[in-house]
């Protein structure tokens, strides 16, 4: 074998080397760069769930028809994060049963004692001071 040629063989055994070596670097590069956005994903998802998942109602007789008939407009977490009496909670159910909300009778009252018993008023500071001992 002539020395020009085995020396240009070895030059391009070595050029491929490398070649194959980028690709891999860049394979890497990439699944790293997939893991990344991901986690992020996974992150931002984990820190919306209170917002979206259902586990923000409490169990109770109502919760089911609460999930069913009042999750389709709006998330649980616009209810859960209301604090309202009895009466209030009774009339937000009406008026959500007048938006379109499909309840029966007799769910508009279960979900109205569920909600009032979920998510009552909150109660006066004043009146929930530390109990003295007498
Ligand atoms: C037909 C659509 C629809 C359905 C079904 C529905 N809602 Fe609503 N709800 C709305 C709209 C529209 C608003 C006002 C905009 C907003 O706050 O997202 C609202 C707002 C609310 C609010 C916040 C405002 C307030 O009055 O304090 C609460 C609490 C609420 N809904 C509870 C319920 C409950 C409980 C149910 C099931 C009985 C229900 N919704 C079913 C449409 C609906």
């Amino acid at each position: 074998m002539h020395p020009a040629t085995s020396s240009l063989q070895s030059d391009r055994r070595k050029y491929n080397w490398q070649a194959h070596s980028r690709v891999g670097f860049w394979a890497w590069l990439w699944a790293a760069f997939l893991l990344v956005i991901t986690l992020c994903i996974s992150t931002y998802a984990q820190s919306q769930a209170p917002q979206t998942a259902s586990s923000d109602l409490p169990p109770g007789e109502g919760k089911a028809v609460v999930q069913r008939a009042c999750t389709t407009c709006h998330t649980s977490g616009t209810i859960s994060r209301k604090r309202a009496t009895a009466a209030e909670w009774s009339a937000t159910v009406d008026e959500m049963v007048n938006r379109g909300a499909e309840l029966s009778d007799e769910e508009i009252v279960t979900v109205g004692r569920y909600l009032a018993a979920s998510f009552p008023a909150t109660p006066n500071p004043n009146t929930t001071t530390t109990p003295t001992v007498h």
